[in-house]
């Protein structure tokens, strides 16, 4: 899961130094928004360090990639730890005068916040007013605690332990672990076929779809492998998934092949390449060889899903994906079912691409079709949502 984790300004930042790690250490990709004045309680190296991402505070850096909306955007949940009471009267104002208030804003994400503060400030009219605010809008409020505060002072203010909000946190946002027991095995990403030994031909895929089902599966409780084929860099396995690397389809299919006797369900995400350079030059071709016009002849690659599909033992599910371009969803569903039907797969997952969609993007939306050609579901939203859609649709073919 995509958690970003605010850290404001108070003494009870070093404790979430222990949340950060704690929720690194049970698989989520965390990243750490401090404000200016959290860096006066713990520096920038150690948030760097625990959440094992880059951090940054201010709307400034890293513009081309937008920022300021982007890690709101992406976030599953976003976590304010801790949240002084000056954090809480700019979050109940909306304003966004830095990187943590622009991310508050730009998310849908579940917010859960673990104030800190003393006493007085915490039962001041102004905080109490800015709770039932934000409270009525959906902000989860784990805490204060009641005890020792800075300075001598006892009494509610004191932020949370780190179990305590990783787990009311979590709680909202995690799935039930309807797949625990099962094997999943996914492909994904694109494969490149070696022309010589600098170029390939290769596809747009980034392997984001594919990453985003193995890691919903392992959220679900399943055993998850992932045949993963030149993933996007900022495309990165759950570290709960078991990663197999490899380069071109004949690598793809058996690293398939091979995995496939120990899998329950099989998902096809990967974009295989359907043909291969017939002949792999051993010396980079030069253009002096083939002056004005270069032929490449290409042989048909084997199709890996109907050999699974072949070989698929009692009880396993197999998932195959098709990206088509297409002029309206009449068409996909229609080209769907006929794949579904020559591929003799149980589910097959379409979704449109063109040459300004489908690819790079974080959003997807896949129509569903069954053997029998019924469309089953259709989802739209987050990768990680159409994940969970096809799982959802798996689970339910498996346990009828
Ligand atoms: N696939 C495969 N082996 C191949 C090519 C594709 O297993 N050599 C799988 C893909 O991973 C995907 C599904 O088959 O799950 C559909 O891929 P697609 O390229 O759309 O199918 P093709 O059979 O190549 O059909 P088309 O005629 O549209 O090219």
């Amino acid at each position: 899961m995509f958690v970003v984790v605010g850290v404001t300004g108070g003494i009870a930042a070093y404790k979430t130094v222990a949340l950060v790690r704690l929720l690194v250490k049970t698989g989520h990709d965390v990243h750490v928004v401090p404000t200016a004045d959290a860096l006066r309680f713990v520096g920038l190296p150690t948030w760097e360090a625990i959440s094992r991402n880059p951090v940054t505070t201010s709307v400034h850096d890293d513009v081309a990639r937008v920022r300021h909306v982007a890690l709101g955007q992406a976030a599953d949940l976003v976590i304010v730890a801790p949240a002084t009471a000056n954090t809480l009267a700019s979050m109940t104002a909306g304003l966004a005068s830095d990187l943590l208030g622009t991310t508050l804003l730009a998310t849908t994400a579940p917010v859960v916040v673990a104030p800190a503060m003393h006493t007085e400030m915490w039962r001041h009219p102004a905080t109490v007013h800015n709770m039932e605010v934000l409270r009525a809008r959906g902000v989860h409020v784990v805490g204060p605690a009641d005890g020792a505060l800075t300075g001598g002072d006892s009494g509610p203010g004191r932020m949370s332990e780190p179990e305590e909000i990783a787990a009311a946190a979590l709680a909202l946002v995690e799935r039930p672990r309807d797949l625990a027991g099962v094997s999943v095995l996914v492909s994904a990403g694109g494969t490149r076929e070696p022309i010589d030994p600098v170029r390939f031909l290769g596809n747009r895929s980034s392997g984001r779809q594919g990453v985003a089902i193995a890691r919903a599966a392992a959220d679900r409780g399943a055993d998850v492998t992932l045949v993963a084929a030149h993933l996007d860099a900022d495309v990165r396995p759950d570290p709960r998934v078991e990663v197999i690397a490899v380069g071109t389809a004949d690598e793809l299919g058996r690293a398939m092949d091979a995995a496939a006797a120990d899998a329950d369900v099989i998902v096809m995400a990967a974009a295989v390449a359907d043909y291969s350079v017939a002949a792999v030059a051993d010396r980079k071709l030069r253009k002096q060889d083939s002056p004005g016009a270069l032929t490449l002849e290409l042989v048909e690659n084997r199709d890996i899903v109907a050999g699974l599909v072949a070989a698929r033992r009692v009880g396993q599910t197999i998932v195959a994906f098709a990206a088509e371009t297409v002029d309206d969803d009449e068409e996909l569903v229609e080209r769907a079912r006929a794949k579904a039907a020559r591929k003799g797969v149980d589910l097959l997952a379409a979704n449109a691409v063109g040459w300004t969609r489908g690819f790079e993007s974080a959003e997807n939306a896949l129509t569903i079709v069954g053997r029998d050609g019924d469309v089953v579901t259709s989802a739209s939203g987050s990768k990680d949502d159409t994940a969970h859609a096809l799982l959802d649709a798996i689970r339910e073919m498996r346990a009828r």
